[in-house]
């Protein structure tokens, strides 16, 4: 059994980011339960299925294999039915889709074995929504990591500006409202803060400060105060 660190929040909040960091100085395994959804995603936009449509999802499931692996330098690889599409799964349009089809229990149900395997068999740190209150609920520790929606829009807003990517700052804080709205308040499992995780807002901190938070953190969860 590895050490498993839960890291929950909203769409922005700097969870990879930051959890990539921590992995790598923990020489922990990162693991992007996002992507995973996200992958399953990609798998019904390029078939043109519609988010809606609910029967034919859980249908095609059984089609879709979503698998993981880590390139040399440790950054993780999606593979959707042997193919990797780790470069095509950061698009805002996958993401929406990702948001909506996790709403259906069946969709939850297919990835939650691979995502508890992987922290039975390693020490990981895994982000998403529901890590600590569904997948990992005996986490040793458990991280909310928020921030208010301004502070996610403007972060959101700066990365597409140097992407060069024509982008709005309001259309963006609209975006992340609606994903908060619909993260939030689903039928199962949806983002909330586990009971026993601590809050973190990192509206008012950069990423070193967030990584530092996080190493203390660990330091003191690992002594088991
Ligand atoms: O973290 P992300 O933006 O890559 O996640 C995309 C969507 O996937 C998110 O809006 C909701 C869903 N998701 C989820 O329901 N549970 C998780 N553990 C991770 C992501």
């Amino acid at each position: 059994m590895g050490f498993n660190i839960a890291i929950d929040g909203p769409a922005g909040a700097g969870k990879s980011t930051v959890a990539k960091a921590v992995a790598q100085k923990l020489g922990f395994i990162y693991v992007d339960t996002g992507a995973m959804y996200r992958a399953l995603a990609l798998f019904f936009i390029r078939r043109h299925i519609d988010a809606g449509e609910s029967e034919k999802i859980k249908e095609l499931l059984d089609q879709i294999q979503v698998s993981l692996d880590y390139d040399d330098s440790g950054v993780q690889q999606v593979f959707l039915n042997k193919e990797n599409v780790t470069s095509q799964l950061r698009r805002e349009e996958v993401g929406k889709m990702a948001s909506a089809i996790s709403a259906y229990p069946f969709v939850r149900e297919k990835l939650l074995g691979l995502q508890r395997s992987l922290a039975q068999n390693s020490d990981v740190i895994m982000d998403g929504r529901d890590i600590g209150t569904n997948i990992l609920p005996d986490a040793p520790l458990k991280i909310y990591l928020t921030a208010s929606v301004e502070a996610r829009a403007k972060r959101r807003y700066d990365e597409l500006c140097e992407k060069g990517e024509k982008a709005s700052l309001e259309t963006v804080a609209l975006d992340i409202r609606q994903r908060d709205e619909s993260d939030m308040t689903r039928a199962i499992a949806p983002l909330r803060q586990a009971e026993d995780a601590v809050y973190l807002d990192t509206s008012d901190l950069d990423i070193p400060q967030v990584i530092q938070s996080i190493m203390n953190l660990y330091e003191k969860a690992n002594k088991g105060d």
